[in-house]
């Protein structure tokens, strides 16, 4: 173990809720969220010195309310940790946990730091995408993105059409349908091995019905058919489209966290990471096909580390939108709608995305396929971003290895 190096040693996450008045967290703080996972995290690495955390990091896409005052500094303080820790946050819209994760792990390798909390939060009830924001009117009236594009969906709706217009292999409403048929499939049948419940923390909290036990993933529909799926006439974006709320991620809540530490403390503390931070790559695409982002960072993130896509075993990608995932697949020459090595458990369209909290869920569920599977060397977390961007990070499957 190179002792310099930086390590993922652990991940926590709330269950997702939906963003609605009979949600799971309709009357629960975002803060609250992130209090829950950090002392979930604390209880479970009990070798953890926790007063020599050099920062505690968080993302979230809007910082005002109760995902303002510097969630990374407050919540050292709500989740009862010393007054000497530091904290930070970060906004990189849906990557915001995941770009933590890539600043924590440069701080260990850089030596600035040894012991690094990283987590994204997002809470989509109290802070609908775009809420409250301003953007600069140069912006529209100089056409640098279009106004619809502003909308998330809409981008997918253009991505359908931009991939055989740019050389790409097509992506078809069907395809889409299937590849989230599947999705829900591998969801539900590893939630019933008990695959989440492993980084998942039950919280309770209150409701407008009562006190409740917020246990389960609540954008999940048991029982789906591929039939229900392809019958679903809701097209939320354009009239006849292909984007529907069934190949599409939801309006969720929730925060997840994740331990990073320096090989030098792991081997001082007798902790056995799962996995070794290899590099992250970080790219900016045009905005209107913003699910095209983890092509490009991907191929960023292989070439600055000198590895190619085949010797990635593992992908966790985050699905915003199902034709994103299945563009993605194409292009790497996967397998659709199944490929053993993309989220094996899995993914987003199942279970949600609260924005900036799925980047670090990626990691948590890549480290425990590691654990899965200990033939795998490497795996990836990737995911598209809101004005057009692409997030990867590489990491090496450490499970069992000698400090
Ligand atoms: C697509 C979207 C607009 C749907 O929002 P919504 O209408 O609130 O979604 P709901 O969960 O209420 O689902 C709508 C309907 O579809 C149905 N539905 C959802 N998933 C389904 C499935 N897998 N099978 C069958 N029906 C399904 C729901 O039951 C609901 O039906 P109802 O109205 O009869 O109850 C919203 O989820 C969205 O904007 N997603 C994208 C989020 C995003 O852009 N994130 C950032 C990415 S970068």
């Amino acid at each position: 173990m190179d002792l310099r190096d930086a390590y993922f040693v652990d991940g926590v996450r709330t269950w997702f809720g939906k963003s609605r008045q009979d949600g799971h967290y309709w009357t629960t703080r975002a803060d609250d969220l992130v209090t829950k996972v950090m002392k979930e995290l604390v209880r479970r690495n009990p070798k953890v010195p926790w007063d020599e955390v050099d920062d505690n990091i968080w993302g979230a896409t809007t910082q005002v309310g109760d995902q303002g005052t510097t969630m990374g500094r407050v919540t050292v303080l709500t989740a009862g940790l010393s007054d000497k820790v530091a904290g930070f946050s970060v906004d990189r819209m849906c990557a915001g946990g995941m770009t933590c994760q890539a600043i924590g792990s440069s701080f260990i390798k850089t030596g600035c730091a040894d012991i690094i909390i990283a987590g994204g939060v997002e809470h989509m009830a109290h802070h609908p995408m775009g809420a409250g924001a301003d953007p600069n009117p140069r912006v529209v009236t100089e056409k640098m993105v279009e106004v619809k594009y502003f909308n998330m969906g809409n981008t997918a709706e253009k991505l359908h059409d931009w991939l055989p217009e740019n050389g790409e292999q097509p992506v078809t409403k069907e395809e889409a349908d299937e590849y989230s048929f599947y999705c829900l499939e591998k969801y539900f049948k590893a939630l019933d091995e008990g695959y989440y419940a492993k980084h998942c923390v039950d919280m309770t909290v209150f409701s407008p019905t009562g006190w409740k036990v917020a246990n389960y993933d609540e954008q999940a529909k048991r029982g789906t058919t591929l039939e229900s799926i392809k019958n679903l006439r809701r097209f939320p974006f354009k009239a006849e489209g292909r984007v529907t709320p069934a190949n599409a991620s939801g309006l969720n809540d929730g925060a997840c966290v994740s331990l990073l530490m320096s090989g030098k403390k792991c081997k001082e503390l007798g902790i056995k990471p799962k996995m070794k931070f290899v590099g992250a790559g970080f790219v900016g695409v045009d905005p209107s096909i913003m699910g095209w982002g983890p092509v490009p960072s991907t191929e960023k993130v292989l070439k600055n580390f000198n590895m190619k896509f085949d010797d990635l075993d593992i992908i966790e990608l985050n699905e915003a939108f199902a034709v994103q995932a299945v563009g993605f697949m194409k292009h790497f020459g996967m397998k659709t709608p199944v490929d053993p090595r993309l989220n094996p458990y899995g993914g987003t369209i199942a279970m949600g995305h609260p924005l900036a909290s799925s980047g670090v869920r990626l990691s948590m569920q890549l480290a425990q396929d590691f654990e899965l599977n200990p033939k795998a060397k490497y795996g990836l977390t990737t995911m598209c971003v809101g004005l057009g961007m692409g997030g990867s990070i590489i990491w090496q499957n450490v499970v069992g290895k000698k400090i």
